[in-house]
């Protein structure tokens, strides 16, 4: 179920509502909105304080039930940490464990008064936005592949009220756009690799662009995409009877015969490595391979739900990367869309291999002002930077700059590593003109450069998610990421 958002403004302690949200600092620094709760109810928050019960740790939530004083059903209670250097990411992490609080009681709305809180740089249209965007992520659950269940009749969260000024609305509509599109993506990525294949993100692409006037979508099958030259794509997916797609969707958001901005993203809906196949351990993980296009996918949706001012494109190359008698294999040649050669040298690099051609063809097809691909695209990326920073390269220093800013403004930060071209000599070939891997070092950056080869004259950036794109372990679920960072940068460009 969707969380509905709106904007109110009453005071906490004659409000009525099943439950309203208050911050407190530590060491018993009182937000005003508890300071007005405390004295309404003859000192409860403070006593609470005082006696150890409520300490203030950010994320810490207290219940208090039906107090005497106050109008609130509920007091929820929130710890905001240390009053000195509270800032925006403090801001989501309380909002994200104020809500998952907030949905295991037994009610159905709130009221937040942690909207109100002072975040240095940022007013109340981005307090708002952020806590919306954090309680929708909060409240997401899995259930498509659960055996259904009989509705519970335990009432569940529906919506929240967050105080704040009228000039806020913008960021409420906004969060509402984007939330949809970064629900969007984690529904896409949750799924199983078995209903989840290429065939199927054509399907749910097309049934999206049913739905919204702007929206056009064509899906290439392989006959299409043979007829055309897709020497490199083709290759990595003629291994499986799962068979690849190339999904192109066109939003007219902006001014007829206006370049559009492209947004591309891996769609491995399985990466078991292929013959180069990987180890047992951890490989279910694979089915998040698509999690790129289940990114570009859901921040064309934001975009399109936000009705953002651009034409935008959305291609996404969808293969699964399977071993079998007709796999492709190291050492294989292959003749790529641009005409150059690829010597495979391990085919549990197929990622760049599908990219490469996809590539290739916005660019042909659609003359984009942009380009931004999006991949689960390395290991290596991962070992650089773990799981908070997105890998962004690019050739073009605004462009990073842009998309660096968009990530810190939505806190889903990227982070630049280098794409020189020294790293270039890394993929040489005795047998084609560029080799699939790189070698050992630097493996986050030969992949970008292995794209860059097939991005001559195009201004473009490359953003590898391999490690923000779902949380690790057997119950991990699709972050959503870079919905938010893509969205934002669109919106800045308009
Ligand atoms: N999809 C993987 C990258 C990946 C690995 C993402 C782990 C998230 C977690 C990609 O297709 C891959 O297998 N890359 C190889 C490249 C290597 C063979 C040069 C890798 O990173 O090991
Ligand atoms: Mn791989
Ligand atoms: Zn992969």
């Amino acid at each position: 179920m969707t969380l509905q958002f709106s904007l109110g403004t009453a005071a906490p302690e004659t409000i009525d509502t099943a439950c309203i949200l208050v911050g407190v600092f530590e060491q018993g620094v009182l937000t005003s909105a508890a300071a007005k709760v405390d004295s309404a109810t003859d000192g409860l928050i403070k006593r609470q304080m005082e006696s150890g019960d409520i300490n203030g740790k950010a994320g810490s939530c207290t219940l208090l039930f039906a107090p005497a004083g106050i109008t609130a059903k509920r007091v929820l209670v929130v710890g905001l940490g240390a009053q000195k250097n509270f800032d925006g990411a403090r801001f989501q992490k309380i909002n994200i464990e104020a809500t998952r609080a907030l949905g295991r009681l037994p009610l159905t709305e709130a009221v937040s008064y942690l909207t109100e809180l002072d975040i240095p740089g940022q007013d109340s249209a981005w307090r708002v936005r952020v806590a919306a965007l954090a309680a929708d992520h909060a409240a997401y659950r899995y259930t498509a592949t659960f055996k259904p269940r009989s509705k519970s009749t335990q009432p569940e969260l529906a919506s929240i009220v967050f105080v704040a000024e009228e000039s806020a609305q913008g960021g409420l509509d906004q969060a509402a756009g984007i939330a949809e599109g970064v629900r969007f993506a984690r529904d896409l990525a949750n799924l199983p690799p078995n209903i989840c294949t290429p065939a199927y993100i054509g399907e749910q692409s097309i049934a999206f662009a049913n739905k919204h006037d702007k929206v056009s979508c064509k899906v290439l099958d392989e006959v299409e995409m043979e007829k055309l030259g897709f020497g490199s794509l083709l290759a990595v997916g003629r291994g499986s009877v799962n068979k690849p797609r190339l999904i192109a969707l066109e939003y007219k958001g902006g001014e007829d015969g206006v370049a559009p901005y492209a947004f591309v993203g891996k769609g491995v809906t399985f990466d078991s490595g292929g013959i180069s196949l990987k180890p047992g351990a951890g490989m279910e993980e694979m089915k998040f391979d698509m999690g790129g296009a289940a990114g570009v996918l859901g921040a064309f949706v934001a975009a399109v739900e936000m009705g953002v001012k651009v034409n935008l494109v959305c291609v996404v190359p969808s293969v699964e990367n399977m071993p079998d008698g007709d796999s492709y294999r190291p050492s294989d040649v292959l003749t790529s869309l641009s005409g150059l050669t690829i010597e495979v040298l391990n085919t549990d690099a197929e990622g760049r291999l599908i990219l490469c051609d996809a590539l290739t063809w916005t660019a042909q097809t659609f003359k984009p002002h942009t380009m931004i691909d999006a991949a689960t695209l390395t290991g290596a990326c991962v070992v650089a930077l773990g799981k908070h920073a997105t890998g962004l390269m690019s050739k073009h220093d605004d462009l990073a700059a842009e998309l660096i800013a968009a990530g810190e403004q939505t806190l889903d930060r990227a982070w630049r590593l280098p794409l020189w071209d020294d790293y270039q000599v890394q993929l040489d070939s005795g047998f084609a003109d560029v080799a699939n891997i790189g070698g050992k070092m630097a493996g986050a950056i030969t992949a970008g450069c292995f794209l860059s080869r097939f991005t001559d004259g195009q201004r473009w950036a490359h953003l590898d998610i391999a490690g923000t794109a779902w949380d690790e372990g057997r119950k991990g679920l699709a972050t959503g990421r870079p919905v938010t960072l893509l969205a934002q940068w669109l919106l800045d460009q308009e």
